[in-house]
């Protein structure tokens, strides 16, 4: 289908349709923030599914029932998704969680009164690329990437989902109330550490085994394993695992087989 079909203009950025439909982003305009809230921002491809995975294991204390009983997207949803309207988010205890891939620009007011806490997780551009060129062909509710060469000149253009990432990345990055950056690179290197830092900025005092059973949880191949966070709830039609799984590839030392890069 047609860029015209699928996605819907919002404030200089393209947005899937049927993922954010006009009525997700009016609630998302009045959205009313708590001081406790932590919202893990993104550009899509960077890591946040990661992200939603650590940071209710860290708010938990590390209880493996915070990832189990809830899929990723309702446990720490997107604010502007359609789906959240349906999950009475104002009747959540603090500290709620959620998610979004909107630059600053976009939040709404509430956002820069109240100033919860972010988590900012940035991914290098090559890889946010490719991995987005793997969604486009698998998500029946994104435009068709088409030939790889045509789909960077779109990226690079921000002529896709969510505009550009050059844009995205130094916009969070000149924002400068309680937040905290990670790169996906980083979580790679070191999961341990990240967890560690990224508890240390949540106020989470936890033991170093917690933390490490935490980061082991957390490992690409165990998250794989997860069907509360790897997506493969998610009807075929729209998510087709056989053109593309959503956790794809995972860092070198997690591929087992010869992915396309
Ligand atoms: P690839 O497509 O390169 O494999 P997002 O959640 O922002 O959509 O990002 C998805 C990317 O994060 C995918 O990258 C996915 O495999 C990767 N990812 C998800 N969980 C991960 C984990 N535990 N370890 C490493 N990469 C992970």
């Amino acid at each position: 289908m047609a860029e015209a079909d699928l996605y819907t203009a919002y404030k200089g950025l393209l947005l899937p349709t049927l993922v954010h439909p006009p009525q997700s982003l009016t609630r998302f305009e009045t959205f009313t923030f708590r001081p406790e809230d932590v919202v893990i921002a993104t550009y899509p491809k960077s890591g946040t599914t990661w992200m939603q995975e650590i940071v209710p294991l860290i708010m938990s204390g590390g209880d493996p029932a915070s990832v189990e009983t809830l899929h990723n997207w309702d446990r720490v949803p997107w604010l502007e998704e359609g789906r959240s309207c349906g999950l009475n988010l104002d009747d959540r205890p603090s500290p709620r969680m959620f998610t979004t891939h909107f630059p600053p620009r976009v939040m709404p007011p509430s956002f820069f009164e109240v100033k919860p806490k972010v988590i900012y997780v940035m991914r290098n551009p090559k890889d946010v690329f490719t991995s987005s060129f793997h969604y486009c062909a698998m998500a029946s509710f994104l435009v068709d990437p088409g030939p790889q060469n045509e789909f960077l000149q779109k990226f690079l253009k921000g002529e896709v989902m969510f505009g550009s990432w050059f844009d995205h990345v130094k916009a969070w990055l000149n924002y400068d109330e309680r937040i905290f950056y990670i790169c996906y690179e980083e979580m790679v290197k070191d999961l341990k550490g990240s967890v560690a830092r990224i508890a240390l900025f949540l106020q989470k005092s936890l033991d170093d085994d917690v933390i490490g059973t935490i980061a082991e949880r957390c490992v690409f191949e165990n998250m794989k394993k997860n069907n509360m966070s790897n997506y493969s709830a998610v009807p075929k039609e729209i998510m087709d695992p056989a053109k593309s799984e959503f956790l794809r590839k995972g860092p070198p030392h997690c591929r087992t087989t010869q992915t396309p890069v």
